[in-house]
């Protein structure tokens, strides 16, 4: 054989390796996945002392008596003054966590978390914990500490106002979960979102380290399994997400739910969670994080409640994939009553209701020169 053509013989063959790699690692799974991912079954070992927090929210049994939801709010110093939640008060019960609040604070002006770790995680976990039998029949919101951020699906990212519109019981109905999110950019709502554990999502977190967004892509699918597995799984169920499987979720982490939705979790649960944010979450708060916020609705959508999982035991990805994405046109008019829009020119967007703002970030003077 010539030189030549045997060198091209072995590129060949090369190639073909490599593509058939690819294919192998990229092969949808035959039948699509029902995941063990019902329960919490994580278990920190050895038990840590049990964290240090001002968690339980003043008088939100009176709450209750008045029919008002909960807002929870996980803000840090950072966010500045927290004067905005008092326009809401009529409508919700406040529950304001500040996760940089020092130790010792003798004013108790904002409730505290044992540390601050995983953002907004870190304060919802602490409010579940410590108020779980007291959650209001009327369901709880739970938001970020800072009145104007870039992902509040507004015109003009206003948290008051969404709050102030945001139907709660509409909202509720009858998921008994939503996310504040109708706009699907920034998630993984889009069928464009590569699969969590594909080679393109492994080689943006590697190209991009600096990109928390791909390299807590990556991370999630091993962290579910961490959180969801441990003994007592049936065999029959995953717990790790297939190669070729998206786990689709809103973004940002705020969302209302209801108080059946948080119940159908025992407070273990919760505690082991947060103690894994304390102590076995991936360091970088972003990506802990990040991890974090794709986890709630897996927690508290139970689709398949209505027929399709329904007593099977574990959560059929596709039902929940559907459940976590509703439309945008139908959000919109559920949650903040802008209804009959005109130009909804995807299932996930219509035109003129939100826009991501450069960069993923409002200009410094936003807040400045919006306040009316
Ligand atoms: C909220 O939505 C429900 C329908 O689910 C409706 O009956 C109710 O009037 C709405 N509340 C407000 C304040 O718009």
């Amino acid at each position: 054989m010539r030189r030549r053509t045997r060198k091209l013989l072995v590129q060949l063959m090369l190639f073909g390796g490599v593509l058939c790699l690819v294919l192998f690692l990229n092969a949808p799974s035959s039948t699509p996945p029902t995941l063990a991912w019902t329960r919490i079954r994580y278990r920190p070992r050895p038990d840590p002392p049990p964290p240090t927090s001002r968690g339980a929210c003043p008088g939100l049994a009176d709450a209750n008596k008045l029919g008002k939801p909960a807002l929870v709010v996980a803000r840090v110093h950072a966010d500045g003054d927290a004067g905005w939640l008092k326009t809401l008060e009529a409508q919700y019960h406040l529950c304001v966590y500040t996760a940089d609040a020092p130790a010792e604070d003798p004013g108790h002006d904002y409730l505290q978390t044992p540390a601050n770790r995983g953002h907004e995680a870190m304060a919802y976990l602490t409010f579940l914990i410590d108020n779980y039998a007291q959650i209001p029949a009327a369901g709880a919101v739970f938001v970020h500490g800072s009145r104007w951020a870039w992902h509040n699906d507004a015109p003009d990212y206003d948290n008051a106002a969404l709050l102030a519109a945001l139907n709660v019981s509409a909202a509720l109905h009858p998921s008994g979960y939503h996310n504040l999110r109708c706009d699907w950019s920034a998630g993984t709502c889009p069928p464009s979102t590569p699969p969590q554990r594909s080679l393109e999502t492994s080689l943006q977190a590697v190209l991009q380290p600096w990109g928390a967004r791909a390299v807590s892509d990556k991370a999630l699918p091993d962290a579910l399994a961490t959180l969801f597995g441990g003994g007592g799984v049936d065999g029959s169920l995953q717990v790790l997400l297939g190669r070729s499987d998206t786990l689709r979720a809103q973004c940002c982490a705020q969302f209302v739910v209801s108080r059946d939705r948080v119940w159908q979790h025992s407070r273990e649960e919760y505690i082991a969670l947060r103690s894994w944010l304390l102590t076995a979450a991936p360091r970088d708060d972003r990506i802990s994080g990040r991890i974090l916020s794709y986890l709630w609705h897996i927690l508290f959508l139970r689709p398949g409640t209505e027929g399709e999982a329904a007593g099977s035991g574990g959560i059929h990805l596709q039902a929940l994939n559907r459940a976590a994405c509703p439309r945008a046109d139908e959000c919109y008019c559920r949650l903040y009553g802008r209804c009959n829009l005109a130009n909804c020119v995807s299932p996930g967007a219509c035109y003129g209701q939100y826009r991501v703002p450069k960069d993923y970030r409002l200009p410094d003077d936003w807040a400045a020169s919006h306040v009316e």
